[in-house]
């Protein structure tokens, strides 16, 4: 799988020939010079409504003619704005033609840009043939996170929040690392904000000692996961 970082909890993932974008966020990020019309994808997948997740996706599905997968209640709302979408709701998986996507559990909010009630926040499993990743969103370190090892594929890798603040800061993360028994962590949801910077060497440092690996990705590199 192809991984690249786009800030926040933004990342563009291609594999078995589709492209997934998760949570972009470009257009406001100081972090990130990218322009939204270069980025192609052929879904969209939203973790929850807060704007630091949901900025630029409908300007990015409408433009692809890409289809949104989230929570029930954020697709519809994308809905009306005439993006299709396939909803999901918590434990619940399909089949799309890239893999399997699976919505799990986040402790965290959600509330649309406009106010309208975002549903309840979540995370994504993607399986298929070329691994299986764990897209956290924004959450808090869970019990529910024991649950993946238990129902999902070995993760081959993991993305997990770590700026603390607005959701669990590095050193739970290292905790929820262990608690999906995944030894490969790529860091999200860090230094965008003055409420969520982040000491990276600490950070790394905390995930080695106890035998995993935190990978800070540099926005706009394409990686081989
Ligand atoms: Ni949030
Ligand atoms: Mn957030």
């Amino acid at each position: 799988m192809k991984v690249t970082f786009l800030g926040q909890s933004g990342f563009l993932i291609k594999t078995a020939g589709k492209t997934l974008l998760f949570d972009p966020f470009i257009s406001a990020n100081e972090l990130n010079n990218m322009d939204t019309l270069d980025i192609a994808c052929d879904y969209v997948l939203l973790t929850h409504g807060h704007q630091d997740h949901v900025l630029d996706a409908e300007e990015i599905a409408k433009k692809n003619e890409a289809t949104i997968i989230s929570n029930y209640e954020i697709v519809s709302w994308y809905g009306e704005k005439g993006i299709k979408g396939h909803p999901l709701n918590h434990g619940g998986a399909w089949n799309f033609d890239f893999g399997k996507v699976k919505y799990v559990n986040a402790v965290h909010s959600s509330v649309l840009p406009d106010g309208t009630y975002g549903g309840n926040p979540g995370g994504f499993v993607i399986s298929n043939e070329e691994g299986c990743f764990y897209h956290a969103g924004d959450t808090a370190l869970t019990m529910d996170m024991k649950l993946l090892p238990l129902t999902v594929p070995k993760l081959d890798f993991a993305i997990l929040p770590i700026g603390d603040n607005f959701t669990m800061g590095y050193k739970d993360a290292v905790i929820a690392a262990e608690f999906i028994e995944c030894d490969k962590i790529i860091a999200c949801h860090y230094d965008t904000f003055g409420y969520i910077e982040v000491d990276h060497e600490a950070a790394k440092q905390a995930f080695s000692k106890r035998q995993k690996e935190l990978i800070f990705l540099e926005i706009g590199v394409e990686t081989e996961f």
